[in-house]
């Protein structure tokens, strides 16, 4: 062996005992990492399984909370072309048809779309979109936990003056089956813009006389002078009644002069929602919820744990 030839291998065996010696070096390196990492993996789920909180869902829940999803009524041309499609069809109709449809049940000459307007599509007007991520949930008038079921019928007792509707009827389905429709997509339990209907809570009583003149300055032309709307010979609604014995009965939201003061402010007169100022609306409202309307028979057992609202009728 010339010296040229020993001096390469020696390099050559050097090279490969640094070599070994930095894959041996990165391998404990990536152990003790490892160990590193699952000690703190467990440090971490003791902490949740503690109840205590980790730093993720410390920062994140403040922000879920928060969470206000837009509104966004479904396109007609998006039901489906099936059996549950119908449904939805059906529902939609005994929803805008109630009286009609369902004289049994409905003691009112008004129908459910005349609240709840557009089909239950209009924000600030009690809307149904995204309705089902909503219940149940606790009522304080019912003093327990209520399903959608139980809140479809209190608006057929009250706002129909009418009777409860059976909750295993092909009827009750399809209604279950549009509410179902309008809320695909929408994330449970969070608020979603414009639902319920607004309340207008003036600091002071409403102003019966001023009220009137409102109502005959600008509610009268639809809905009469005497309050009891305008039907067709044949019966047809063409603008609902307020009050008298074909209107929503004394336990309804309606009836009630926050949520009354709300919606006229905000959807009254019909098509120029937003031009009464607060005065005329809660004036207005004051006026037209305490004229003769039907009795609700159930009305004892409403607010069973005391916690009734200021502006309940009873
Ligand atoms: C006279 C007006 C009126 C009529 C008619 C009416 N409702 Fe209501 N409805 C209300 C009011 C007021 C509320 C309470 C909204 C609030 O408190 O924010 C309500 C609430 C509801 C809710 C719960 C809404 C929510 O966001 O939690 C549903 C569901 C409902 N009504 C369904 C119906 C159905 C179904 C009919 C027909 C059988 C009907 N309503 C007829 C006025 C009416
Ligand atoms: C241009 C006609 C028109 C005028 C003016 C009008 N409304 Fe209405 N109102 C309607 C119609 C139509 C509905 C039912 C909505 C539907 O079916 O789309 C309705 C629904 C209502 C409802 C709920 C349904 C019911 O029967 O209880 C109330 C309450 C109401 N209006 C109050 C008022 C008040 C108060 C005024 C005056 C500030 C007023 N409206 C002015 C047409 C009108």
């Amino acid at each position: 062996m010339n010296p040229a030839t020993r001096y390469r291998k020696l390099v050559s065996t050097a090279s490969i005992v640094v070599g070994l010696l930095f894959v041996l070096a990165g391998l404990l390196f990536v152990l003790s990492g490892h160990a590193l990492s699952e000690g703190k993996n467990k440090a971490a789920k003791k902490s949740t399984s503690d109840g205590s909180d980790s730093v993720l869902t410390r920062s994140l829940e403040p922000l879920l909370e928060k969470v206000v999803q837009p509104f966004r009524a479904p396109e007609l041309s998006t039901v489906p072309d099936d059996a549950y499609g119908e449904s939805i069809l059906r529902g939609k109709n005994y929803l805008e048809h109630t009286f009609e449809t369902l004289p049994q049940f409905v003691g009112a000459k008004i129908n459910c779309t005349s609240c709840h307007l557009n089909s239950g599509t209009t924000q600030f007007a009690g809307p149904w979109v995204g309705i089902v991520a909503r219940f149940p949930q606790y009522r304080s008038r019912s003093g327990k936990v209520d399903t959608l079921i139980d809140r479809v019928n209190d608006c057929f007792e009250r706002s129909l003056n009418g009777r409860r509707l059976p909750e295993k009827s092909n009827e009750m389905t399809d209604i279950i089956s549009y509410m179902t429709w309008l809320s695909k997509g929408y994330a449970i339990g969070q608020d979603i813009q414009g639902s319920g209907m607004p309340k207008l809570v003036l600091d002071r009583l409403p102003n019966l006389q001023a009220g009137k003149a409102v109502y005959e300055s600008k509610c009268a032309y639809c809905h009469q002078n005497n309050g009891q709307g305008l039907y067709t010979e044949e019966g047809q609604l063409v603008y609902p009644a307020l009050w008298g014995a074909n209107a929503f009965n004394i336990g309804a939201g309606m009836a009630r002069l926050h949520t009354a003061g709300g919606f006229v402010k905000k959807n009254m007169p019909l098509g120029q929602g937003g031009t009464l100022s607060d005065d005329e609306a809660w004036d207005v409202a004051g006026y037209f919820t305490q004229q003769s309307r039907p009795d609700f028979k159930n009305k004892k057992k409403d607010w069973p744990k005391g916690d009734r609202p200021k502006d309940a009728r009873y």
